[in-house]
């Protein structure tokens, strides 16, 4: 089975069409979405459409459970905490639905899907230390978990000696005996200094994790950002990848 895994699309309706256009020439079984539908960007009812329509499984991000009132936004940063905002106001009543139907864990064929990391997934904690990854793989059986949050894409292996290490390979051969925990970056707000969408597709036959990045159009983004009178730091990040 061929998954196509996509995370953190922030309203950002450009990245999202040009990476499902992507995902469609090259033909897949799943379509997994980790959540972030919305925040930040200028088309979260738009995006959620397209997901209700074509993900496969869909799972609940922290922006998209501070849009519906789930999560407390006052620990975001001000940029986000205004969009955030913003967000709740315009999201229609049907689109809040799909968001608060939406579960914060998935496993699907003995795989594990979670928006920020599997220990306690509702307190939405980030990976980004070795120290942090140890911890992580102690909360979950199956031998990967994809995750997204960060908006940086990484790998992390845990290997049969017991130690994780990280990997930004483009290309990741999953070996038997190893464990892993996939970050898919972000599709609408990568912050790995390359600003174009971001996402992965998981072969489980070949076992093989790629990433794929592709070009959108920023500048259609950030105009629409700009007309709303979105905060200037969000706009301003998506060209740099920030
Ligand atoms: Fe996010």
């Amino acid at each position: 089975m061929r998954y196509a895994i996509i995370s953190d699309i922030h309203g950002n309706l450009a990245a999202l069409e040009q990476v499902l256009k992507q995902i469609d020439e090259t033909g897949v079984d799943q379509l997994v979405c980790l959540g972030d539908v919305v925040g930040y960007g200028p088309y979260p009812n738009e995006c959620c459409e397209i997901i209700q329509d074509k993900a496969d499984i869909c799972l609940l991000g922290n922006h998209d459970s501070a849009a519906i009132g789930l999560t407390d936004a006052a620990y975001f940063n001000r940029y986000a905490r205004s969009a955030i905002g913003w967000t709740a106001r315009v999201l229609n009543e049907k689109n809040a639905a799909f968001l608060r139907q939406l579960p914060m864990t998935a496993v699907h064929q003995g795989l594990m899907f979670v928006h920020s990391s599997p220990l306690q997934p509702e307190e939405w904690n980030y990976v980004f230390t070795i120290d942090e990854a140890f911890d992580q793989f102690q909360s979950f059986e199956q031998q990967i978990c994809f995750i997204g949050h960060s908006h940086i894409p990484i790998v992390w292996n845990l290997q049969e000696s017991g130690f994780p290490k990280s990997s930004v390979a483009l290309k990741v051969k999953i070996v038997k005996g190893c464990r892993y925990i996939i970050n898919v970056g972000s599709v609408g707000q990568p912050r790995d200094d390359n600003p174009d969408a971001c996402y992965g597709i998981f072969d489980d036959a070949q076992k093989i994790f790629s990433l794929h990045r592709i070009r959108y159009n920023v500048a259609q983004t950030q105009q629409a950002m700009r007309d709303l009178d979105l905060p200037v730091f969000l706009i301003d990040r998506l060209q740099f990848g920030k």
